[in-house]
């Protein structure tokens, strides 16, 4: 696991958005595993800023997303499908066609979600996946648990999470309690994996992430066997680790 530190949420969104330029531009159909929330925010407006000066193109880039919330209207403000169509999807040239999302509205999760699953394979599995990090340590929507999830399906969302995510709901009674999320056995299949993190609130989520035990209970300290992750994290949220663990960019 290769960990770079920045000084501040701007940078950490520059050299989040440098890496996936680059792949975009070595794989100009490469398969990307995006993500939500306010994390990944500032990479997106990067990208399109790039896609706009015509240093990428998305013209034959395929997605694929983490998550979506369960029963949420795909108009509503607060889906995934909004929040990645109004910070990503409308802002750059990519071929609507290739977009992939789940689909939170479906009526029958089981037979949807291994189409999901099918849909990534048949393309030949994604090249790159872009993470955020809850304060749990989940990743998608994959919370802790008992065991780490193989497969997309829908999962229980935690009071923590629903706590995390009310802040953009008028009230937390709107907060969907379940999701449909990629497994982690999905997200540990790509090829590559980009995980973000800024601010002190995910300082304890990152430390367990990279000294902790192996633990479905911190979801996402299964990063640890991975082949090629690196880490792009603010001071912040890197408060934690030992200062000759990571690099400073
Ligand atoms: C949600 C998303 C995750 C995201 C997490 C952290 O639960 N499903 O993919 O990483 O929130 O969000 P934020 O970046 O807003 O802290």
């Amino acid at each position: 696991m290769k960990i770079y530190v920045c000084k501040d949420y701007e940078r950490m969104s520059k050299v989040a958005a440098n890496y996936l330029a680059a792949q975009i531009n070595i794989k100009p159909d490469s398969i990307l595993g995006l993500a939500t929330g306010s994390t990944p925010v500032g990479m997106y407006e990067e990208l399109v800023k790039k896609c706009e000066s015509r240093e990428i193109s998305f013209k034959n880039i395929k997605t694929f997303n983490l998550d979506e919330y369960v029963n949420l209207p795909k108009e509503n403000i607060n889906s995934y499908y909004t929040f990645m169509h109004s910070n990503l999807f409308d802002k750059v040239d990519i071929n609507q066609n290739n977009i992939n999302m789940p689909n939170g509205n479906t009526k029958d999760f089981d037979s949807y979600s291994k189409e999901y699953e099918e849909a990534i394979a048949s393309n030949g599995g994604l090249d790159l996946q872009v993470l955020g990090i809850g304060n749990n340590a989940h990743i998608g929507f994959n919370e802790p648990n008992e065991y780490f999830s193989k497969e997309t399906g829908v999962v229980d969302l935690t009071k923590s999470t629903i706590d995390a995510n009310s802040r953009f709901f008028d009230s937390i009674e709107e907060v969907p309690n379940q999701a449909i999320s990629m497994g982690i056995g999905t997200i540990f299949k790509s090829e590559k994996i980009i995980l973000l993190a800024s601010g002190k609130t995910k300082a304890e989520a990152i430390n367990n992430t990279v000294n902790g035990p192996i633990d479905p209970h911190v979801p996402a300290s299964i990063l640890q066997l991975h082949k090629n992750v690196l880490l792009v994290v603010d001071e912040e949220a890197a408060s934690l680790l030992d200062k000759n663990s990571y690099e400073i960019v």
